[in-house]
């Protein structure tokens, strides 16, 4: 799907698209001589320009029969976040509906550059899909929208989303292909494949280790973790110089499982297909750097994915063994399903002995516990810097990936303390986000300023929203993509 600019409605067929604020009817002035009758429907309807809330019409246009889209966006919404649902719930809307053209209508609000190019942010967002898979979708079930049109927002618009959002799409995009895609077809070398084809000519960097040369580096805790599955292991690593200059870059590490059945500790049956996306961390790292690469952001960037399969078998770890880790801490595996901070621990040592950077951002899908905690709607922040929490907190309300600060302390640091290692990979069942963080933070380095985000609950939706539809929700790429740009460019 196109998304366009334009400072007039097009001459061809289109479907015409309008915001309502509330009560405040203003807008459909657009409407000439209908704008009466519209106005009598919506009262007839109790239309009241609650956001998100839409309205569909047909009605005379000089003679033609066109289809009208009217879209809430609350009164008093901020304009970015109506911005938002206007574009995502039109796409929604129409993305199936059997027009090529909607044309949204903007004029006359006063949105800036930035705030119209958001509308055409979250159409593009909220009109992915994954079709590759589905053969026999009925005609009247795939989309036939083929552009929109943001009308009102000028040629700044245009350029504005042009540099600044549609690389974003572009990145989130990639992110959930990886996500949604079968843990048959995406496993650790299969993904490090689709990922540099899809970064092809964006000037990022890859590296890859394979197993022989994580061994060598002594990466015991991320290959215990891949050593029951016939898929080999991976660490991938993205690099993007953008700023021009030297310094220490800044690290986001994903967790990449491509499919997490427990191990030996393994999971129940039930629902255990979702876990073909317990690689949304990794997904989201790939992503961001996609954006970042194509928006040529003026920063020092550099994204690991720690990629393993956790299958029981033959040769798969048991519970009780024990590991030693790149930093040389020792691990013992109580429980072989706490993988992700096994996985996370070696490429964050990995990416201190190789890169100091000076700040580290993990994401990962690391607990069900942070799913007791928050639910579907926040992911879990944790950090040892009050700054850098506070910032990420303030980028999540801004970029909709929402974060909550949980806590970290010493005294949930000693319930991980093992009697015959240096420390065990769980804790009790209480509080168990919070000794994962823990776990993970016993590997981070003096003076490295550290966010950890489960975002168990994000990675994958069970209903849509504004900006995408149900299943993999891009979590996580809009968050870095503007830690970017607000810390590091700003
Ligand atoms: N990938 C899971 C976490 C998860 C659970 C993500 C549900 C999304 C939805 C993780 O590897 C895991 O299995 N964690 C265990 C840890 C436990 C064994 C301490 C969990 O949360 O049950
Ligand atoms: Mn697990
Ligand atoms: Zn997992």
């Amino acid at each position: 799907m196109q998304i366009r600019f334009a400072d007039r409605r097009p001459a061809r067929d289109y479907a015409l698209v309008l915001p309502v604020a509330g009560k405040d009817r203003s807008t459909l002035g657009a409407l000439g001589a209908a704008q009466q009758a519209v106005s009598t429907a919506l009262d007839r309807q109790r239309f009241e320009g609650d956001a998100s809330s839409a309205f569909e019409h047909f009605f005379d246009d000089n003679g033609s029969v066109r289809r009208l889209l009217l879209v809430g966006t609350g009164a008093g919404s901020a304009p970015r976040d109506a911005a938002e649902k206007l574009g995502g719930t039109a796409a929604a809307k129409l993305q199936t509906s059997g027009e090529k053209t909607a044309f949204i209508d903007v004029s006359g609000l006063g949105y800036d550059a930035d705030t119209a190019a958001r509308v055409g942010l979250a159409a593009a967002l909220r009109s992915w899909r994954y079709d590759r898979y589905r053969t026999k979708l009925k005609d009247n079930q795939k989309p036939t929208l083929e552009e929109v049109v943001i009308v009102g927002g000028d040629a700044a618009a245009a350029k504005r989303y042009e540099q600044r959002w549609a690389p974003v799409v572009e990145g989130v995009s990639l992110t959930r292909e990886l996500v949604t895609e079968p843990a048959n077809i995406i496993y650790p070398e299969s993904f490090v494949e689709r990922v540099r084809a899809a970064l092809k000519g964006t000037g990022l960097e890859i590296e890859v280790l394979d197993r022989a040369a994580m061994e060598k580096l002594g990466m015991g805790a991320l290959l215990g973790v891949a050593q029951g599955s016939v898929r080999e292991a991976r660490l991938m690593i993205l690099k993007w110089n953008g700023s021009g200059k030297g310094g220490q870059p800044t690290a986001f590490v994903g967790k990449g499982v491509t499919f997490d059945t427990g191990g030996i500790s393994i999971k129940p049956a039930a629902g255990m297909e979702a876990m073909k996306w317990d690689m949304g961390g990794a997904g989201a790292v790939v992503g961001a750097l996609k954006a970042l690469a194509l928006r040529k952001a003026k920063a020092n960037v550099v994204g690991i994915c720690g990629l393993v399969e956790n299958m029981p078998s033959g040769s798969a770890q048991r519970p009780g063994d024990v590991v030693t880790t790149m930093s040389g801490q020792t691990v013992e595996v109580i429980n072989t399903d706490a993988e992700g901070r096994l996985v996370l621990a070696d490429a964050i040592t990995y990416v201190q002995r190789n890169f100091k950077p000076a700040t580290i951002i993990d994401l990962a899908t690391l607990t069900g516990a942070i799913l007791v905690s928050l639910g579907h709607e926040w992911a879990g922040l944790f950090s040892n810097n009050d700054e850098l929490a506070g910032k990420l907190q303030a980028i999540g309300e801004e970029s909709g990936d929402k974060l909550w600060r949980m806590p970290l302390a010493e005294a949930f640091d000693r319930l991980i303390d093992s009697p015959i290692a240096d420390m065990k990979n769980v804790g009790p069942r209480e509080g168990g986000s919070i000794t994962a963080a823990q776990f993970i933070q016993r590997f981070i380095e003096n003076g490295v300023k550290w966010a950890h985000i489960d975002m168990a609950g994000k990675a994958w939706a069970d209903k849509a929203a504004t900006t995408y539809d149900k299943g993999a929700t891009g979590f996580g790429v809009r968050l870095l993509d503007q830690y970017v740009a607000d810390v590091l460019e700003g």
